[in-house]
């Protein structure tokens, strides 16, 4: 409820205000969590969604091995990997053959990650990059579409976006999968919620029945506010399909459609896509 309130306010105001608001609980957390706490404070949970910050890790932990292949010694890219809703789960299924690498453009999340994960955790590592995104960081310094995943060529067995792509514009999304597919071995795999609109969900949010009226076109996409169009980004599924392979990734069908606009039959609330890394063609090979 807090959350749906503050989402609604301007970027500054509402980090100042979830602040604030979460501030008893949070000298609470600082004087009874241990540093080997593996439960974030209320502060930072309560940015990612509903649905519950346990449950809903353990639920995707269930995808990425299930639709993704996701093995104990592969090594894992997470994207936005915010306060570690999915790599909590993960330290329990990642062997330090393979290892965790996740960064995302909030401070003080990735902050709570280095000291509460990795030191229990080796093969678990964080990063914070200062990337601007109006909805999470207004006063980042880089731009999205022009920053550098800092690994190098074909390190990942599998990279996973969980509600990222959902607060990102097309240029920045496209950038982004050009990055993935660089850092993807061949044959690896990449997994992204996205908010996909096809018929069925145009139909729904026409009706009223969608979670997220989306109506404001933003760069080609639809958003639910001009002010702040990162809160939530939905894409036509066609376009999707363009920004996969453009970046030499092959969907792995079917697309798992989420109940966000308010549909009966779906997996989780957003819509999972799986893509492949596609092998490069060969300078000179003949296409038909
Ligand atoms: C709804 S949260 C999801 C966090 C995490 N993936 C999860 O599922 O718990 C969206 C996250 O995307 C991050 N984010 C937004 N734009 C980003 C960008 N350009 N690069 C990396 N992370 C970004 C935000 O900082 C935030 O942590």
């Amino acid at each position: 409820m807090i959350e749906r309130l503050l989402s609604t306010l301007p970027s500054s105001l509402r980090l100042l205000l979830r602040r604030l608001y979460y501030l008893p609980s949070d000298l609470l957390y600082h004087l009874t969590a241990g540093a080997d706490s593996l439960v974030p404070p209320k502060s930072m949970t309560g940015m990612v969604g509903g649905g519950g910050f346990e449950k809903v890790g353990r639920e995707f932990m269930g995808y990425f091995i299930e639709l993704g292949g996701l093995r104990p010694d592969d090594r894992v890219l997470d994207v936005g990997c915010g306060v570690g809703r999915m790599a909590i789960p993960l330290t329990e299924y990642l062997s330090p053959k393979g290892g965790y690498w996740g960064f995302d453009i909030i401070a003080r999340e990735i902050r709570w990650c280095r000291t509460h994960i990795t030191p229990q955790f080796g093969h678990f590592h964080f990063r914070h990059v200062d990337i601007y995104n109006r909805h999470y960081n207004p006063r980042g310094t880089v731009r999205p579409r022009d920053f550098r995943f800092p690994y190098e060529d074909d390190f990942f067995d599998f990279v996973f976006l969980t509600s990222v792509f959902t607060h990102m514009l097309p240029g920045d999304v496209a950038h982004y999968l050009d990055e993935i597919a660089r850092v993807l071995k061949v044959g690896g795999r990449c997994m992204a919620t996205f908010f996909v609109l096809n018929e069925e969900s145009k139909a729904l949010i026409r009706a009223g029945r969608s979670t997220l009226p989306f109506r404001y076109e933003v760069e080609g996409c639809l958003t639910l506010s001009t002010r702040d169009p990162e809160a939530a980004v939905a894409y036509e599924e066609e376009a999707v399909f363009a920004l996969l392979s453009a970046a030499g990734l092959r969907l792995s069908p079917p697309i798992h459609y989420g109940s966000w606009c308010g549909r009966e039959n779906f997996l989780s609330y957003q819509d999972i896509v799986v893509a492949v890394k596609e092998a490069p063609v060969p300078s000179g090979a003949a296409v038909a």
